[in-house]
């Protein structure tokens, strides 16, 4: 059963935030804050905020935050009931058992899935007893163990086999499972005469675990090759299994990756496999498709770093390539590169070197995406023709611009200037130059469809929460909001302006909903607020305006000016207008004299736009 809305805000009032966070991080008085190292990842010095006044925490480093509920979600990785019945145990406050946690779990999740997922659990019991126990198992297993897959890595993975005749068919139905849940399973194929068959024939299997460790699909690889089959099947998308969601061994490996603060991303099952007999157990493999957000999402939920370990052929460092594009734009965990050398797979390298020689290259051998860019950028190329070699260097200055530090730039330069002899000084301007032409950076997160949040890569937000990159209108958005959620004679001032909206949906959707809250509730409360907006996006919108430093005391001014910003009818913007047309018709009539002083003009009334009058 929900739990209903005044239950959550009565359990998040019971307790001051501080104290539950203090249970986990070491915190400091910093002003009217607290302070501390951030649990989401490793850091040195301390950027985990946490406000008593507005019971919300935030990292300035890694961008996480919110209430109460929402610590305990990311850092226990619990269900949101099951953050609120955890609050409610810690503040000895008795809700009603129909809300408890056993409960709740229990009612979430349907008989259904409850009964797929123990088709799945049984079959891969089954198929495990026939590879280890049976005559009709013995190739397989001898396969596996040629493979260095070894009995305990069996047992760990609850590796199967699916042999050549059908099995499942009969031990289900002794189990007297019902006909529509099999059907449902997608361990069978079903006929038009609607009889099902195994999908899984003669198959090595591996069970694929959700991030609970249960066995929600099967993939099935060939013992040997056959140019009529795939090498892998995969079980298709049923109610427990979405593909998009699901990461090849995240179960097992989360702990692992917490320890270690990375995460090892491989194309396939058998290098994680490979990986993890060599010790380095903190691999994961999508599941034969390229990263998707879920998949992005989950895995930031506990690292800030994240390696991608592709096979070093061709087409692993193609992939490569598209997943660093990808990830650019998508996420906020430091990215990084482990290449395996001589167009091997991680799995043909621990067979070859040995898992001590894995071990050190998962530990040591990581590449920047900077470094992986620039000599993935070589390949088809002879740098010994000069024409050639200058599109090289061309491209990788192009790489340059998405750097942000000077100092990290300098290496590269220096790198480049090192290979090609050419002057430091020369590729110092070129990149100067490129960059100057650059589209800024808001304007690039802007336009990249981010499904999952709207906020950018951890290099860029600094920057791009400063005022100068957020273009005026959001800036005025930004104030505006903050001011009308805060401030109840502003909101009732906005609300009087018919015609108005925001320009920016992420701003709208919040103001829409603080109608609806402001209806139910008395006043603005971050903290209760945050649980209201039903996207992470809109949380992490509403999170950054109440991080802001805003004056204290609003005024007319300040307001009338936002809402003329944002309704795009303020007189500075009709005098650019006016200045551009006119100078665009001297221009055409070849009027110098005119043309250089309306440019003049031009500059000086941008540059006074540029200048806030309120200031965020
Ligand atoms: P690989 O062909 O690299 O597989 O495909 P692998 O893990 O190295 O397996 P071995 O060493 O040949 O046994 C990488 C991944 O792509 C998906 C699987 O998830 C596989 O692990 N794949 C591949 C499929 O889904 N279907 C296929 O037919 C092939
Ligand atoms: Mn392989």
């Amino acid at each position: 059963m929900r739990i209903p809305e005044n239950v959550i805000e009565q359990v998040r009032t019971s307790v001051n935030i501080t104290d539950i966070i203090s249970q986990y991080v070491g915190l400091k008085k910093s002003g009217s804050n607290f302070m501390g190292l951030c649990p989401f990842h490793e850091e040195k010095t301390p950027s985990f905020s946490v406000s008593e006044e507005k019971q919300i925490f935030h990292c300035f480093s890694c961008g996480r935050g919110g209430n109460v509920f929402k610590f305990l979600i990311e850092l226990e990785g619990l269900s949101f009931p099951e953050s609120v019945n955890k609050v409610a145990e810690f503040s000895g406050m008795d809700i009603d058992s129909k809300y408890s946690e056993s409960q709740s779990a229990r009612t979430q999740e349907s008989t259904e899935n409850r009964q797929l997922k123990q088709i799945h659990d049984d079959g891969a019991k089954l198929y495990q007893h026939i590879l280890m126990n049976t005559e009709m198992g013995q190739k397989a297993l001898d396969y596996l163990h040629n493979r260095g897959i070894t009995d305990e890595i069996i047992k760990t993975f609850q590796i199967g086999f699916a042999p050549g005749k059908s099995v499942l068919q009969d031990f289900f139905k002794e189990k007297k499972v019902d006909y529509q849940l099999l059907r449902q399973s997608g361990l069978f194929i079903e006929n038009q005469a609607g009889d099902l068959r195994e999908r899984f024939i003669d198959r090595v299997m591996f069970p694929i675990r959700n991030q609970n460790g249960q066995v929600v699909a099967f993939s099935g690889r060939l013992l040997e090759k056959n140019k009529e089959l795939p090498k892998y099947l995969n079980s298709p998308e049923t109610p427990i299994f979405n593909k998009r969601e699901i990461l090849f061994n995240y179960d097992l490996a989360k702990k692992e990756i917490r320890t270690e603060g990375n995460v090892i991303l491989f194309e396939g099952f058998m290098d994680v496999l490979a990986a993890y007999r060599s010790g380095v157990k903190n691999g994961v493999a999508s599941m034969g498709t390229s990263l998707t957000n879920e998949q992005i999402y989950l895995l930031e939920r506990s690292t800030s770093q994240l390696n991608i370990c592709y096979d070093g052929d061709e087409p692993g460092r193609n992939a490569t390539n598209r997943a660093l594009d990808l990830l650019a734009n998508q996420t906020k965990m430091k990215v990084g590169v482990l290449a395996i050398p001589n167009g091997m797979d991680p799995d043909e390298f621990v067979k070859k070197n040995g898992k001590e020689a894995f071990l050190e290259l998962a530990h040591s051998a990581r590449e920047t995406v900077i470094s992986f860019k620039m000599n993935f950028l070589k390949r088809n190329k002879n740098l010994k023709n000069e024409s050639e070699q200058i599109d090289y260097i061309d491209q990788v200055l192009q790489v340059l611009t998405t750097i942000k530090t000077p100092f990290e730039q300098d290496i590269y330069i220096n790198q480049l200037a090192d290979e090609f002899k050419i002057d430091k000084g020369i590729l110092r301007q070129q990149l100067i130059d490129l960059v100057a032409v650059q589209p800024k950076v808001v304007q690039q997160v802007n336009q990249v469809p981010r499904v999952r949040t709207d906020e950018p890569p951890v290099e860029n937000r600094s920057e791009v929460m400063s005022d100068e990159k957020i273009d005026r209108v959001e800036r005025a958005e930004r104030l505006l909001l903050y001011r009308i959620l805060h401030d109840h004679t502003a909101w009732l001032k906005i609300r009087s302006i018919d015609d108005f909206s925001f320009v920016h949906d992420s701003y709208q959707l919040i103001y829409t909903l603080a109608e609806g809250y402001l209806e139910l509730h008395e006043q603005y409360e971050i903290a209760s607020f945050l649980d209201y907006l039903p996207e992470e996006s809109s949380k992490r919108f509403l999170m950054q305006i109440e991080l802001m430093t805003v004056a204290e005391e609003s005024s007319e001014d300040e307001f009338d000016d936002c809402v003329s910003v944002i309704m795009n009818d303020s007189p500075m913007e009709q005098s650019i207008n006016q200045v551009r047309s006119d100078l665009m018709e001297a221009n055409r009539l070849g009027n110098t004299e005119l043309t250089n002083e309306l440019s003049v003009k031009l500059i000086a009334l941008y540059q006074k736009q540029q200048v806030p009058r309120t200031s965020i």
